[in-house]
């Protein structure tokens, strides 16, 4: 049996927190968001977390240097022993050669990489209806994937957030910066055996059904 070591891409919004969530309940994996760590630095007021804020607020990646000890830290914890979703992480070619390079220290290997194809026009309107709690982080949308009540986590009861850089101008440029300097990592990726394209622009069900019958074939 194959430990599912994942890799997860896609544009901003495609949908990778949401159904990168369903993979780590169903195969008990964790979900490692680079994105969801440096919002937690940002919200707890760490250094880390001043040292990124305004980055994140105008959608530019954070520097690999600084990238590279947050990975490293993250992969080096116990729980990814059983496998592992990375989900925002490559977004660089250096961050690629740089994981490489971890996972052969570790002396592990990356066993599917998942692409949620999504055009621009979906993703920003998806962006710009997403929620989060800022307690438990579930994923919302106020058109596709409403809470049972208006503006209130199910499972928290607490009030849903608007992220930060959700803002539509701030969504155009993540998408400029994933399609210079992510597109051009998954293009690296798209030789590796076990790379698979994902159409990401179904119902959440559907794409989710379609990430599981991959993944059927790796573990
Ligand atoms: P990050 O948090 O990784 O943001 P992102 O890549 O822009 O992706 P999103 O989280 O916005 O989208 P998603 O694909 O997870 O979509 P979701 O499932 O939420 O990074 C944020 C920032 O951190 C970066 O801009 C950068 O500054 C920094 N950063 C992070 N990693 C870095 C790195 N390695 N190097 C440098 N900087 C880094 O879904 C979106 C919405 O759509 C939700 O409302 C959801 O409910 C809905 N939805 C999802 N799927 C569907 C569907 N199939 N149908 C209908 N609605 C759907
Ligand atoms: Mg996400």
């Amino acid at each position: 049996m194959s430990k599912l070591n994942l890799l997860f891409f896609g544009p901003p919004g495609a949908g990778k927190g949401t159904i990168a969530k369903e993979v780590s309940k169903k195969y008990d994996i964790p979900h490692i968001s680079t994105g969801d760590m440096l919002r937690e630095a940002v919200a707890s007021g760490s250094e880390l977390g001043k040292k990124v804020k305004s980055i994140l607020d105008n959608g530019q990646l954070v520097s690999d240097e600084i990238m590279l000890d947050v990975i490293k830290e993250r992969l080096s914890k116990n729980d990814v022993a059983k496998g592992f979703i990375l989900d925002g992480y490559p977004r660089t070619l250096p961050q690629a050669e740089a994981l490489e390079k971890i996972l052969e220290e570790m002396n592990n290997l990356i066993t599917g990489i998942i692409y949620l194809e999504v055009d621009e026009e979906t993703v920003v309107k998806r962006i710009t209806s997403r929620r989060i709690c800022p307690k438990c982080g579930k994923i919302y949308n106020i058109i596709t994937l409403k809470p049972k009540v208006e503006n209130k986590c199910d499972i928290c009861d607490v009030d849903l957030i608007q992220r930060d850089d959700d803002k539509e101008e701030v969504v155009r440029d993540r998408y400029k910066v994933y399609m210079e300097k992510t597109y051009p990592v998954i293009e690296f990726y798209k030789k590796y055996n076990h790379f698979f394209t994902v159409d990401g622009s179904g119902t959440v069900e559907i794409v989710t059904k379609e990430v599981f019958n991959i993944l059927e074939g790796i573990v």
